[in-house]
């Protein structure tokens, strides 16, 4: 088990750029490897989530070349040379490791193909609910069959012709959303999902990107089949989601300024933008590209954090950000609330759970509630040996945390990061014992000819 320790932060570097999105690396992967031809993807994230999708992918008679590896971060620039829609029969089980986003949208694409496809994963993956998506993929005419009521991996997912859905959405997730999409992809006809509430739509954006019509209309998303995607190259920007670690740092740092490159906007993820600001930190994005995927650069001014209340649309949009946010409101000036977040329960782990455990480790008055919790802010963190339940964000979240507590914070179970964020050490690193010149992210050491 690895270990991670956290101390006093010693300064603020000047300017951070993080890995890839997790969320367009793994549509990036699946999409190229339904298109006929060769897609060079660059700013692919490399964390073991990603390479699963790849490696399945791979299992399902896709071709994967290595562009660019750059030292402690992994695999950057690849080309994937699909071979259309159909797919090929994998030889063995697919291993989804710990990946939610993997498992559910491959059941989406498994569901139109015309074989059989098991699939598993780690512990914590094999706890996770897949009747929300097993269930409107029965609907189209797939049969997924899983472990217990919630339909738990391992998974096997008969494929079929499918017959286009309209669904409405009982909870909000833009991977259920998707899976039904993908399936939607090689069923004759409109399939349409509706949203209760907004999710992020890098599915929609890459269908456009890769050639695929649909359609929004108010709280639907539509989509015609039979559609296979063009293959075309893309480059990801830097995932918020992995930014808004630093971003708290230096938002509860007064004197601070980061400036964090190269970074997601689009406005489905953003959220965590709108509450730090409603918090008191300031803080800037201005956009370098806006088609596509928008991307740009994000400063933040850090100062004294204010409580509030995050809760009803928003939480879609800063789902994955609960956990660092929840560690913002420790360090804010009063109560802040965490509302209508039930869904941080079947996540990973629990995050509503292990975020108030490991709260309390470290002195804080947390109140946990079915939906969120009420955090007490601005008692002194206390250094604690904290648990990770093998989720890579509340790692992360804890190490941020360890930064603003008195004595050593020790993660345990630290090798989770890598799901989402390898070389996260290398930047922790640089505001524990600040700039030693080093950049920030390691400089290539491979470039084979393509
Ligand atoms: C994701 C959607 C979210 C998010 C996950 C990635 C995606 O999950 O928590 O990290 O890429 O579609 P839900 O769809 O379950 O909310």
């Amino acid at each position: 088990m690895a270990i991670l320790t956290s101390k006093k932060l010693k300064s603020i570097p000047a300017e951070i750029t993080v890995p890839g999105d997790k969320s367009i690396s793994h549509r990036a992967a699946m999409f190229a490897g339904l298109a006929k031809g060769t897609t060079v993807i660059d700013g692919f994230l490399p964390s073991e989530d990603c390479l699963c999708t790849v490696k399945a992918m791979q299992a399902l008679g896709t071709t994967v070349e290595p562009l660019e590896e750059v030292e402690g971060v992994g695999l950057v620039k690849l080309a994937i040379t699909g071979r259309g829609a159909r797919l090929q029969a994998p030889a063995q089980p697919i291993d989804c490791g710990n990946s939610g986003t993997t498992t559910r949208l491959l059941c989406g694409i498994l569901a139109g193909q015309d074989f059989t496809t098991e699939l598993f994963g780690d512990a914590s993956l094999s706890k996770r609910p897949m009747k929300r998506v097993a269930d409107p993929l029965a609907q189209m005419g797939a049969r997924i069959e899983g472990q217990g009521e919630k339909v738990c991996a391992p998974l096997k997912v008969h494929g079929g012709a499918l017959k286009p859905l309209y669904y409405k959405l009982p909870v909000a997730s833009a991977q259920v959303k998707s899976a039904i999409l993908l399936a939607g992809l090689f069923a004759p006809g409109k399939t349409t999902v509706v949203e209760p509430v907004a999710t992020r739509n890098h599915t929609e954006r890459l269908f456009s990107h890769f050639g695929i019509k649909w359609l929004r209309e108010d709280d639907a998303v539509s989509v015609y089949g039979p559609q296979e995607p063009r293959a075309t190259d893309i480059v990801v920007p830097g995932d918020i989601s992995s930014a808004a670690f630093w971003m708290v740092a230096a938002a509860a740092t007064p004197g601070s300024q980061l400036t964090i490159k190269n970074v997601g906007l689009n406005p489905t993820r953003t959220g965590i933008i709108d509450v730090l600001l409603r918090m008191g930190a300031q803080v800037t994005s201005s956009e370098t590209q806006s088609e596509g995927e928008p991307r740009g650069n994000i400063v933040i001014k850090g100062g004294d954090l204010n409580a509030t209340v995050i809760g009803g649309a928003e939480i879609p949009n800063v789902i994955d950000e609960l956990p660092i946010l929840a560690v913002a409101g420790a360090l804010a000036r009063g109560k802040t609330l965490i509302r209508d977040a039930q869904e941080l329960r079947v996540k990973e782990t629990d995050r509503i759970a292990a975020v108030a455990h490991n709260l309390r480790l470290m002195g804080v008055t947390v109140t946990e509630n079915p939906d969120g919790m009420e955090i007490t802010g601005g008692a002194k963190l206390q250094g604690a040996t904290l648990p990770t339940y093998h989720d890579h964000r509340i790692a992360m979240a804890f190490a941020i945390a360890g930064m603003f507590a008195e004595g050593v914070t020790t993660i345990e179970g630290a090798e989770c990061i890598a799901t989402s964020y390898p070389g996260f050490e290398h930047h922790l690193e640089l505001f524990l014992h600040g700039d030693t010149g080093a950049p920030p992210i390691p400089t290539i050491t491979r470039v084979p000819p393509h």
